[in-house]
């Protein structure tokens, strides 16, 4: 069975005294729900090292936003997986921000991957069209790419866990959410290029995560999909009730599946 992961990106969002008064105000909200679903914060890289440590004796995971592909090195400005190894649980790549407002093309995703993975890193990878390739029908040519080009090299039994991301372009920010139909036909397509990137077994333990514009008003529907292991959240995140209802429907919705 493959566990659900609710993962809150919180972006360019709080100070880092905000942010530490938020992880400490929505810790024992979560942790109730940290049995049935895995849960991330990804909050910006400058509070990260406070944040894990408020969480060192809690379930709730820490991930970073983004890091480099070198260990070390003249890289200005730049955080590395080595710096995130045995302390920080997750790393997000390829979110379509760092895509598009800050170039990173599929080889440098790629090289991204791979580095997290030498150093040990659980892995979120995002893909996703955007609304002009949405509406050119070009969205399985795009995720297709983004997919192979990021999992190119990546041996199938590499010990880290590696969740997908699925996060249409047109969808995030914006109010309007992919159809939860939508989301899981890209989705089933997905797993179907795990299974032949990786394996068949990988692909089934996979965690497919939908994003964009995740509500507690959609989680319910979003969740009866059969594909949808769980949400990237970015927005509702930010606000401690509306990321907890979310993650409370999405407990409840293993409990329904076995139920
Ligand atoms: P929103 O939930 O604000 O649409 O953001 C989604 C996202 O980009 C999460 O990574």
């Amino acid at each position: 069975m493959r566990r659900l992961l609710v993962a809150g990106n919180w972006k360019m969002h709080f100070t880092v005294p905000e942010g530490m008064r938020f992880a400490e105000e929505i810790r024992p909200a979560l942790e109730p729900y940290a049995g049935a679903v895995d849960i991330v914060l990804l909050p910006p890289a400058l509070m990260l090292w406070e944040i894990a440590g408020l969480l060192r004796n809690s379930p709730i995971r820490v991930g970073a936003q983004n890091a480099g592909w070198e260990d070390e090195g003249p890289f200005t400005g730049e955080i590395s997986p080595r710096m995130l190894a045995g302390w920080c649980d997750d790393v997000l790549i390829g979110h379509s921000e760092r895509r598009q407002l800050f170039g990173e093309t599929d080889e440098q995703l790629n090289r991204k991957l791979t580095a997290a993975l030498r150093n040990g890193l659980d892995v979120i990878l995002a893909v996703g069209e955007t609304l002009e390739e949405n509406e050119a029908s070009r969205t399985e040519e795009v995720v297709t790419r983004q997919l192979t080009a990021a999992l190119y090299g990546v041996a199938p039994a590499v010990p880290s866990r590696i969740a997908i991301a699925y996060e249409p372009v047109w969808a995030i920010g914006t109010g309007r959410a992919a159809t939860p139909e939508h989301a899981n036909q890209v989705m089933r397509m997905i797993r179907r290029l795990l299974a032949k990137a990786l394996s068949p077994t990988r692909a089934n333990d996979t965690p497919i995560l939908y994003g964009g514009s995740v509500t507690p008003g959609n989680i319910g529907s979003l969740m009866e999909q059969p594909e949808i292991d769980g949400t990237l959240v970015g927005g509702a995140s930010l606000k401690a009730d509306q990321f907890v209802r979310i993650v409370e429907a999405t407990a409840a919705s293993v409990v329904a599946s076995q139920g």
